[in-house]
């Protein structure tokens, strides 16, 4: 198992591969905010702080949504576009909405 915490809600979450953030982020009733869930918006950026290689690699989508704020950082990712990928470890994750 994987230990997601919510580092803004302090919410800890013991989750299995395959699993996406926007899934655990609503089944934990953290307060991360969503808009369109498809890449889009960008009202999910939120910086992994620990963690970010057992997410799935950052996709088409969520790089040209970066791009387009100026993120320069590797560990801002768009929630909606994140998944976890490794069956072990910890990831930490902070939200700015
Ligand atoms: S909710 Fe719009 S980019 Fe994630």
């Amino acid at each position: 198992m994987v230990t997601v915490f919510l580092k803004n809600d302090n919410i800890k979450v013991h989750v299995s591969a395959g699993k996406s953030l926007r899934e655990i982020a609503r089944k934990s009733g953290a307060s991360m905010e969503f808009g369109c869930r498809v890449g889009d918006c960008s009202t999910c950026v939120a910086k992994v702080t620990t963690g970010n290689e057992l997410l799935n690699k950052i996709n088409d989508k969520e790089l040209l949504a970066l791009n387009a704020m100026g993120v320069k950082d590797e560990n801002l990712r768009l929630m909606c576009q994140c998944s976890v990928e490794a069956t072990e470890g910890e990831i930490e994750i902070s939200y700015f909405f």
